[in-house]
């Protein structure tokens, strides 16, 4: 792996080919312009030239793999929302999310898949909003954590016949965290105990003030059961969406987050990942964490075998070495070599950084030799 061309090295030390034939002749190594040197050779030629040739740590192909370019801004194009579905236990996230589902997407609702993978993607008035269930998943908890790329809008669900409650805090902890606007759902107003006003009043002290009481978070009131008020959330959440003005570039190799991951006993590690910027493509070679793989297959969240996946789309892959972690990023590599050999690097680093956090040992032998 650590060669380098006569051509190369010359170009380096801006020196003509020819010379660092000369040298290398000198040497008793006959080599032309595009043969290849390794790197002690190379870096004895490079002395006589005064300049002294070090290796690229290892460490930095890494950092390298993983720092992302900056996108032009002719190649971004508008995006849509991924929307995040947070709150305390029972206050009807998903009651909510099945009731939007429901009443815009009820042909292609049925099939059960969708809660499966726990994203979707629905469409309002031509516009795609991807929606993420938070179930007790302790997988979300990772991802709510390092969410703040992942998602762009959080629906705070707070049951009006409950308030807020210590999930409903955390989950507006998290928000905050990641920089993520908050519209509040005040949900099962159709319940004889709901309270809008006192899931305002508590919410305050949050720092969440309502619109009607001078602040400025969206506060819908709806029911899941009875579907009231759901065109309105819905309305919102393109409100804001717009709002933030959402680009990606869907002309290079996807990145994005990994949701969910499980092994099946069929199908080996199976994952469903977020992708947030680029297209991810059949035969791509990603990594995330300690797991790669080439992709085999890829399923869409509405059951759908699919070829290709752009910015803001949720879909389960097959192929990966091992299940990745939810919450984890995952990058796009050139090909399985490349992936294979981040994913090393990055095993071996989890090694390291075990290692210095290991107490040293000591034993009788070390005690009885001092
Ligand atoms: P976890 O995922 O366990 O955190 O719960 P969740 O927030 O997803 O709540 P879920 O949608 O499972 O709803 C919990 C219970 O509340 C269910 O029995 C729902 O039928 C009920 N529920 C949800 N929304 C409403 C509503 O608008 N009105 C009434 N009356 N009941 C509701
Ligand atoms: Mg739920």
């Amino acid at each position: 792996p650590e060669m380098v061309t006569v051509k190369t090295l010359a170009e380096k030390l801006n020196k003509q080919t020819s010379d660092v034939v000369k040298s290398l002749m000198l040497k008793g190594i006959m080599a032309t312009a595009n043969q290849e040197i390794d790197f002690d050779t190379a870096s004895e030629i490079a002395l006589e030239y005064n300049v002294l040739l070090e290796k690229e740590p290892e460490q930095d192909l890494v950092e390298a793999f993983f720092a992302e370019e900056p996108d032009d801004e002719k190649d971004l194009v508008t995006r849509s929302p991924i929307v995040v579905v947070m709150g305390h236990v029972d206050h009807g996230k998903t009651s909510l999310l099945d009731a939007i589902r429901e009443s815009n997407v009820t042909s292609r609702e049925a099939g059960g898949i969708t809660q499966h993978i726990g994203a979707s993607v629905v469409t309002i008035n031509d516009h795609d909003i991807t929606f993420l269930d938070t179930p007790g998943h302790e997988a979300f908890t990772a991802m709510r954590l390092r969410g703040a790329m992942a998602t762009d809008i959080a629906i705070l669900v707070v049951a009006a016949d409950d308030g807020v409650m210590p999930q409903t805090i955390e989950a507006i902890n998290h928000a905050k965290a990641a920089g993520v606007q908050i519209i509040v759902a005040v949900n099962k107003i159709d319940k004889p105990g709901a309270n809008q006003d006192r899931v305002k009043q508590e919410l305050v002290e949050y720092g969440l003030i309502a619109e009607d009481w001078g602040g400025d978070t969206i506060c819908v009131p709806v029911s899941a059961i009875e579907k009231t008020n759901l065109d309105q959330l819905l309305e919102m959440i393109l409100l804001v969406s717009e709002m933030e003005e959402l680009k990606a570039n869907p002309n290079k190799k996807a990145s994005g987050t990994i949701v969910e991951a499980q092994l099946d006993k069929g199908r080996g590690p199976v994952a469903t990942v977020l992708i947030q910027n680029g297209t991810l493509k059949v035969g791509d070679s990603i990594i995330a964490g300690t797991a790669y793989g080439r992709i085999r297959a890829m399923i869409d969240d509405k059951g759908r075998r699919v070829k290709q996946a752009g910015p803001s789309t949720p879909v389960e892959i097959l192929g990966l070495s091992e299940v990745p972690v939810a919450g984890d990023a995952f990058f796009t590599a050139k090909n399985e070599r490349e992936a294979r050999h981040v994913a090393d690097k990055v095993i071996e680093k989890n090694r390291e950084k075990l290692i210095q956090n290991t107490p040293q040992k000591v034993t009788l032998d070390d005690l009885f030799n001092q």
